[in-house]
C-alpha cells in the first residue's frame, strides 16, 4: 500500500519503525491528534514557546485546554530553559518545545523538567525534519513529535504532516483515533494538485513575491487551499472538518520529494556556513559556529532594524526573504488575549518579532543574497 511506502521512507530518516508514523492532513491535525492522545482535556495546561505559530495554540485551546507561554533565548530563539519551570502548575500536562528555523531545543533538560513534574513532551519538528540532536534525528527524545510538510517545510507536499511516537503507551489511542479522521474532499485533493503543479514550475525568485501576496489574501478569505484559514486567525473555534486525513496527492508527492531530501539538507548547511561567516566578518549577529550540528537552517534568521523597508528592497531586488514570526503566535497581530497571550510578560518574543526576517536556505546560487545583504549592510542589526 502507498500510505505504508509513505511511512516507511519517513522512519527510515527518523531511524523508527513505521507503525509509529501517523499521516495527516496538515501538522497541526498531528499536533491536535497528540494531545488528544496524551488524554488533554477542559482546563489542562500546556507549555509552549512564545514565538510559534498561531495554529500550536489553536490545536491546544481545541481541545478546551489552556497554553501556557514561556519567553524565547535571543541566541537560540526556542524557549529560554529557565523559565520553564516558573510556568508550571498543577494543571501542567504538557510541554511543547520547538525546532525554530530547524535547530533543536535543549532536550535534556527539558526532559529532566519534564520528568520531575510528570509532564508528556512534544516536540515541534516542524521545521526540523531531516535534522539531528547531538546526533539523533530530531523528535527522537520526547514523547511525541509532529511534523509539517506545508510549503517551505524542510520537504514539502503543498500541505501536509505527520505524527512520530515514540512512548508507546500513547500508540493504542493514536490508532484509535484513525478511525475518526475525516477524509479531503474530491475537489480539495483536485486543489491541492494543482496548486502542488502551479508551485513546480511557476515559482522562482522573480515570481515570489508576487505568487506569496496573492497565496496568503485567498487563503485567508478561504477561497484557495490555505496553510491558514481565514477563521483560524481571527478567532480560536475549530474549523469544520479539521480533523482531516492525508490524501493521495500528498502521499505520491511525498514520496519523490524525500528522495532529494538529504541533498537539499547539505545545500542548507552550505548556504547557511556563508551567510554567517559574512554576517561575522562584519560585526552583524549570527548565527554561532557551535550551533551547526544541531540545526538544519530551513531558514537563515537575520535581524534587522526596519523591516518593511527591508522586506520592500527585498522584493524589489528578487531575493526571497521571508518574513515568519512577525508576533509571539505568527501570523495573528491582535485580540492576544483570545489566545491568553499577555505580550507584556514575552519581552524577547515582542521584540525579536519586530525585527525578524529569514534568508533562503535551499538555493544553488547564494551570491545574490549576498551581494544584496552586502548593500543594505546598514540596516543589519
Ligand atoms: C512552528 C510551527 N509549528 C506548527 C506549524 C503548523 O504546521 P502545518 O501548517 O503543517 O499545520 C507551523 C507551520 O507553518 C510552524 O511554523
Amino acid at each position: 500500500m502507498i500510505e505504508r511506502k509513505y511511512k516507511e521512507a519517513i522512519s527510515l530518516i527518523l531511524k523508527c519503525d513505521a507503525e509509529r508514523i501517523f499521516l495527516y492532513w496538515k501538522g497541526r491535525v498531528a499536533l491536535y491528534a497528540i494531545l488528544k492522545a496524551m488524554g488533554i482535556k477542559k482546563d489542562d495546561e500546556v507549555i509552549l514557546p512564545a514565538f510559534t505559530c498561531v495554529v500550536v495554540p489553536n490545536a491546544i485551546i481545541y481541545l478546551g485546554a489552556k497554553p501556557v507561554y514561556v519567553d524565547i533565548s535571543t541566541e537560540t530563539l526556542n524557549m529560554e530553559i529557565d523559565l520553564i519551570e516558573d510556568a508550571i502548575t498543577p494543571k501542567t500536562k504538557v510541554i511543547i518545545c520547538q525546532n525554530t528555523f530547524g535547530l533543536s531545543s535543549n532536550i535534556e533538560e527539558i526532559n529532566e523538567i519534564a520528568k520531575k513534574h510528570k509532564l508528556f513532551t512534544i516536540e515541534d519538528c516542524t521545521h526540523g525534519f531531516g535534522g539531528v540532536y547531538n546526533g539523533k534525528p530530531n523528535g527522537s527524545y520526547c514523547d511525541a513529535a509532529f511534523y509539517s510538510t506545508q510549503w517551505n517545510k524542510p520537504f514539502s507536499t503543498g500541505i501536509g504532516g505527520f505524527a512520530a511516537i515514540n512512548n508507546l503507551e500513547l500508540l493504542g489511542k493514536m490508532q484509535q483515533l484513525e478511525n475518526e479522521k475525516l477524509q479531503p474532499s474530491i475537489i480539495e485533493q483536485f486543489a491541492l494538485a494543482a496548486l502542488i503543479i502551479l508551485k513546480k514550475y511557476f515559482i522562482n525568485r522573480f515570481t515570489y513575491w508576487s505568487l506569496v501576496k496573492l497565496y496568503r489574501f485567498l487563503s485567508n478569505k478561504n477561497l484557495i487551499i490555505g496553510s491558514n484559514q481565514g477563521e483560524e486567525l481571527s478567532g480560536i473555534t475549530i474549523p469544520k472538518k479539521y480533523f482531516k486525513d492525508i490524501s493521495l496527492i500528498q502521499i505520491i508527492t511525498g514520496i519523490k520529494e524525500l528522495k532529494k531530501n538529504d541533498s537539499i539538507n547539505n545545500l542548507r548547511q552550505k548556504n547557511a556556513t556563508a551567510y554567517t561567516r559574512f554576517l561575522m566578518e562584519n560585526g552583524k549577529t549570527h548565527i554561532a559556529m557551535n550551533f551547526f550540528e544541531n540545526h538544519l537552517f530551513l531558514r537563515y534568521p537575520v535581524l534587522v532594524e526596519n523591516r518593511e523597508s527591508f522586506l520592500a528592497l527585498a522584493e524589489k531586488s528578487k531575493i526571497s526573504v521571508g518574513d515568519w514570526f512577525l508576533s509571539p503566535i505568527h501570523p495573528v497581530k491582535q485580540k492576544f488575549d483570545l489566545w491568553k497571550l499577555n505580550m507584556n510578560n514575552f519581552p524577547i518574543a515582542c521584540s525579536i518579532s519586530q525585527r525578524i526576517v529569514n534568508l533562503p536556505t535551499d538555493i544553488k546560487d547564494n551570491r545574490e543574497v549576498l551581494n544584496f545583504l552586502n548593500s543594505n549592510l546598514e540596516m543589519i542589526k
